[in-house]
């Protein structure tokens, strides 16, 4: 039978671990909605990295080194913009990523992590036929992605958002691409292979391609009244519904709450989290009876399509935007596995034909 090795223990970590019961997660000792309310992503990156990456004692030259590795990366990447026409944004920054060299061990987590952010806003905007924008190495590193993205600096308040997102989705446990990574630095690839190959498992829809597919869900239902109807239609047809069901969350996912708190404050988004509301509910009774075995919550994906709209991040961004939060969790899953010095090599049970012997 095809298994997606459900509850099987495969790796130990100190990085973070998904309570799915009682829809908690931990970071490195650290309640997500604690650490999503206070760290600035450059705190939360050295909190995960500690052990596994020498980063310095102090924020600002964490800051400093992400920032001059973001100009490194930008001068690098600047030659291949014209070929990255007809990708989508999540293909281009794949593109990008994959000509980044591996490097001297020290210094290589901190360029493949601004790389991260300067490939997804270069992917993203070459992709839409925008201009590409040059970092500004004295804007923290999130504030700074964010306006290689946009094309503008971000008030106060939607970077901090920003920032707070790309917090809350630092890291989280075994998932797919953090999977991907950990086998990918267990041959002593080095870090940008592993993350190139994390960025490639989180691209799928039924990880972290979900939530562009969310706001087409939300524009098809279109009003609060039709949520049902729409619902119920798509699982007739067999659809599954993006932003809910998760392998290891049997409880709302915590994150959903974070991203939902920090959308609310957000003026003129009444209507629309008004209809998210209505689909989200429809969606958790239907579910209910679709799949009354099941228990099927909501998922960091919905909300992370609202938060990332109000943004005026566009969807085709959304994956990347995602890639290039998550990169810091990679690296340091990729950094942990390293350090166990053993190659993650599982056996598979042949079931198929066996040679005939001749007569
Ligand atoms: N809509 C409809 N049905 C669903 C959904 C859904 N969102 N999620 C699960 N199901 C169904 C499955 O089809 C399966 O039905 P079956 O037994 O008849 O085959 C049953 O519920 C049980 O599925 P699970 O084993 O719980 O789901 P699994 O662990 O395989 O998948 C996954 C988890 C991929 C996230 C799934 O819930 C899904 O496809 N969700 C929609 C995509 C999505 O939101 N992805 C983002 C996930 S969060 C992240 O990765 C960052």
């Amino acid at each position: 039978m095809g298994t997606g090795l459900d509850n099987v223990i495969a790796a130990e970590t100190v990085l973070s671990h998904v309570d799915g019961e009682a829809g908690r997660l931990i970071i490195r000792g650290h309640d997500l909605e604690e650490l999503a309310g206070s760290a600035s992503y450059e705190q939360a990156v050295a909190l995960l990295w500690a052990g596994f990456v020498p980063v310095p004692t102090d924020i600002a030259s964490m800051r400093d080194r992400l920032g001059a590795a973001r100009a490194k990366a930008f001068t690098h990447f600047v030659p291949l913009l014209p070929s990255l026409g007809r990708l989508t944004a999540t293909e281009a920054m794949r593109l990008l990523l994959s000509s980044i060299p591996d490097g001297e061990s020290g210094q290589e987590p901190f360029d493949v992590l601004a790389a991260a952010g300067v490939a997804a806003a270069c992917a993203m905007r070459t992709t839409a036929g925008l201009n590409s924008v040059e970092p500004d190495i004295s804007l923290p590193h999130a504030a700074d992605v964010f306006r290689m993205i946009r094309g503008r600096s971000g008030d106060a308040d939607e970077v901090r958002a920003f920032e707070s997102y790309l917090v809350t989705i630092i890291d989280h446990g075994l998932n797919a691409s953090t999977f991907a990574a950990r086998v990918v630095a267990s041959t002593a690839a080095r870090l940008p292979s592993a993350v190139v190959a994390a960025l490639c498992a989180l691209k799928g829809p039924l990880h972290g391609g979900a939530p562009g597919p969310v706001l087409d869900m939300l524009d098809a239902v279109g009003t609060p009244g039709n949520a049902d109807a729409w619902i119920s239609d798509a699982l007739k047809r067999g659809e599954r519904l993006m932003g809910f069901g998760h392998r290891v969350y049997r409880v709302r996912d915590p994150r959903a709450n974070v991203l939902k708190m920090t959308v609310a404050k957000f003026k003129g988004r009444a209507n629309r989290i008004a209809l998210a509301e209505a689909v989200e509910a429809a969606a958790l009774r239907a579910l209910r009876d679709f799949k009354s075995d099941r228990r099927l919550d909501t998922n960091v994906e919905f909300y992370t399509a609202l938060l990332l709209e109000a943004l005026d991040i566009p969807r085709a961004g959304f994956t990347p935007v995602f890639g290039l939060g998550r990169t810091a969790g990679w690296i340091a899953h990729a950094r942990e596995q390293e350090q166990t010095g053993r190659l993650i090599r599982p056996q598979s049970r042949y079931i198929g034909p066996w040679p005939v012997k001749a007569a």
